[in-house]
């Protein structure tokens, strides 16, 4: 049986409680499936800030490097709004995105049944909603030189470059692709062609790629377009690849149509060394330290490492299946409120959910 060195960073806020809500259920795949998962602690985001004066120590960074996987919660808070750029938590994520090569951010849009309700738009619209958006992660008007405030003249200034390599579409556009294979075969390349040069060479580039897929359906859409369309007929979308700022937002946007942003896991796929998992939401300041989150988005994006880190195909199921379970019973945190059921706290939803995988695996056996 395996043994898989998992580095945890629960940053700040909901961090910290969906994160744990995320290892008690892997420690209960462990039990059950007979793996040892070794859990080392690392300081990211504002939580770094206090401690160790900057937003990914070294120490972080080292630790991830000699790990299997990196589980990560979520960065950020208003005491750290105010810092100096290089001070702020979310700087600390930007750099480990960086620093693990963690090109490919994969956020799977899935409307569970039970949940249609959740969702403010219509049942009929959501039901059966299962896409991915691809979202490229180091690259873009993220990362782009210069950026930064200057004052010219006496007048004041701001800068932000959106900046791709070619290699740098080729390859999130090949990845793209390569899920679309193993899916509905339709690939929607979303970008703003019609006004930015970056966008014209991702169309151009994605054109090329798509010639060595010959067997997936390649299409192009404007951004603008792509945020209406989402909302009007959502199961038109099998997988969605776009730039890095685009993702972010339509991600967030996508998350209603599973119910809540609580309810979107991730993978950040390296090109070089261990990736990193990740709910899509923040940490939630209304919220946080209240036992209200929602842990779902922490454990899908668990099962998402164990199924493209470790290969744990029946394992990454269990952890799924227990889910879909948990919410098939009825259980709600409080985001889920609109479609009915039990309200409970984050950690009744995690010993829910840790007894269903349990149960799932002794009947597996
Ligand atoms: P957010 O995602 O933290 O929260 C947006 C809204 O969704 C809030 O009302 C929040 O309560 C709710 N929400 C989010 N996750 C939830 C969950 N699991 N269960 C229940 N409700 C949930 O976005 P924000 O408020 O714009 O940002 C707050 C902070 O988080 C900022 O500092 C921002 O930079 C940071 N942030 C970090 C990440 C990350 O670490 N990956 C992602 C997004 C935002
Ligand atoms: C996300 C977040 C981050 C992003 C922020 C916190 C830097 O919104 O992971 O979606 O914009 O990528
Ligand atoms: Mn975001």
């Amino acid at each position: 049986m395996g043994n898989y060195r998992i580095a945890v960073l629960p940053g700040d806020g909901i961090g910290k409680e969906v994160t744990s809500g995320a290892v008690e259920v892997l420690k209960a795949v462990g039990i059950r499936f007979g793996h040892e998962f070794t859990f080392e602690y690392g300081l990211i985001g504002g939580a770094a800030i206090d401690e160790a004066g900057t937003p990914l120590p070294e120490e972080t960074l080292r630790l991830c490097r000699e790990s299997d996987a990196v589980l990560l919660g979520a960065v950020g808070g208003p005491k750290w709004d105010d810092n100096p750029p290089h001070l702020r938590p979310e700087k600390g994520l930007l750099a480990i995105r960086k620093q693990l090569d963690l090109y490919a951010n994969l956020r799977p849009v899935v409307c569970y049944d039970s949940l249609v309700s959740a969702s403010p738009l219509k049942p009929d619209l959501v039901q059966g909603v299962d896409f991915v958006i691809v979202r490229e992660l180091t690259g873009g008007i993220y990362f782009g030189q210069p950026s930064g405030r200057v004052v010219e003249n006496g007048e004041e200034k701001a800068v932000d470059t959106l900046l791709y390599k070619k290699e740098e579409i080729e390859r999130i556009v090949r990845m793209a692709f390569i899920l679309a294979r193993g899916r509905k075969k339709k690939v929607t390349s979303v970008d703003k062609a019609n006004v930015l040069s970056s966008s014209r060479l991702w169309r151009e580039v994605a054109e090329e790629v798509a010639k060595q897929f010959p067997d997936v359906t390649l299409e192009h859409m404007l951004v603008d377009n792509a945020a209406m369309q989402l909302i009007r007929a959502p199961k038109q979308f099998d997988v969605i690849v776009t730039e890095n700022m685009f993702g972010d937002i339509l991600s967030d946007e996508a998350s209603m149509l599973s119910g809540s942003l609580g309810m979107l896991p991730s993978a950040s796929l390296s090109a070089s060394g261990p990736s990193l998992y990740e709910p899509v939401h923040g940490s939630a300041p209304d919220i946080a330290g209240m036992n209200k989150a929602n842990p779902i988005a922490a454990i899908l994006s668990a099962a998402m490492m164990l199924r493209l880190s470790f290969g744990l195909t029946a394992e990454a199921e269990a952890v799924e299946h227990a889910v879909w379970q948990a919410l098939a019973l009825g259980l709600r945190t409080a985001d889920l409120a609109p479609s009915g059921g039990r309200i409970v706290s984050t950690n009744e939803m995690v010993e829910e959910i840790k007894a269903a995988v349990l149960d799932y695996t002794a009947i597996a056996q």
